[in-house]
């Protein structure tokens, strides 16, 4: 279910910040079905800040957050979970002391039995490189597969709108390219909305398919991804 402009996800005019710190200046943004939109700029201009508000996890000071076209109101993480939405925080975080197929069985612990199993077949058929480690402490995963592992957990109660905050950080090129194109899979074979923030600007662009630059809490430039795969243009409002 959409809202009447086809958006899961909509920001309106959102402020907020941390204590009396305001970091948000009132963001507006988008996000609709199966569509990727990246929210890239520079450190500290407040990428994840907006990420956090949306997932409940700041208060939202002033403005709105809409999933299906209705305000979200006393939106914590776990009824934003259980109405779909799912995120990613900053730096791969799974819990180091529990095997990979523990902190898989805690991605689903929501759910009844059956339905936390399949869930857990998704998320290995999109991240096989897990399944020989399901019994490996994730203490011991590379920053590759503790990412995997994050996205996979994200993705065990099949959300509609996905929150990821920079997936590809401390990934090696090679690893960040294809983790971006598991991202894109998600997406397009699940129908899924995703909010990624992303450092490795250029290749974010490749897989999004709307962008907004985000400079001192304001959006400074939001529009189609593909105008941004011109080196000049994307210049000119990013650099
Ligand atoms: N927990 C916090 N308490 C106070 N200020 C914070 C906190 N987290 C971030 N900030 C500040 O909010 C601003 C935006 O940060 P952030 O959203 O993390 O930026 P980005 O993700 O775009 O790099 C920065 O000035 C940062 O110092
Ligand atoms: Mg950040």
């Amino acid at each position: 279910m959409a809202s009447e402009n086809g958006c899961l996800l909509s920001v309106e005019a959102l402020v907020t910040g941390y204590g009396k710190k305001q970091v948000l200046a009132g963001v507006d943004l988008e996000v609709k079905q199966g569509e990727i939109v990246a929210l890239i700029g520079h450190n500290g201009a407040g990428k994840s800040t907006l990420l956090k508000a949306v997932f409940g996890l700041l208060p939202v000071w002033q403005g709105r957050v809409c999933l299906d076209g209705r305000e979200l109101e006393l939106a914590t993480p776990r009824r934003l979970l259980l109405r779909g939405m799912a995120y990613v925080p900053q730096g791969n975080r799974v819990f180091t002391d529990l095997s990979v197929g523990e902190n898989l069985e805690m991605g689903g612990v929501t759910l009844p039995k059956k339905r936390s199993k399949e869930g857990v077949e998704r998320a290995l058929s999109l991240f096989p490189a897990l399944r020989p480690r399901l019994r490996q402490r994730a203490e011991t995963l590379s920053g590759g597969e503790k990412q995997m592992l994050a996205l996979a957990n994200a993705l065990i109660l099949s959300p509609r709108v996905l929150l990821l905050d920079e997936p590809s950080l401390g990934l090696a090129p090679l690893l960040a390219t294809e983790a971006l194109h598991r991202i894109q899979a998600i997406a397009q074979g699940n129908n899924t909305a995703i909010l990624i923030v992303e450092q490795k600007v250029r290749e974010v662009l490749r897989i999004a398919n709307q962008v907004y630059v985000l400079r001192n809490g304001r959006v400074s430039y939001s529009g189609s991804a593909e105008v941004l795969e011109d080196e000049s243009k994307l210049r000119e409002v990013y650099l």
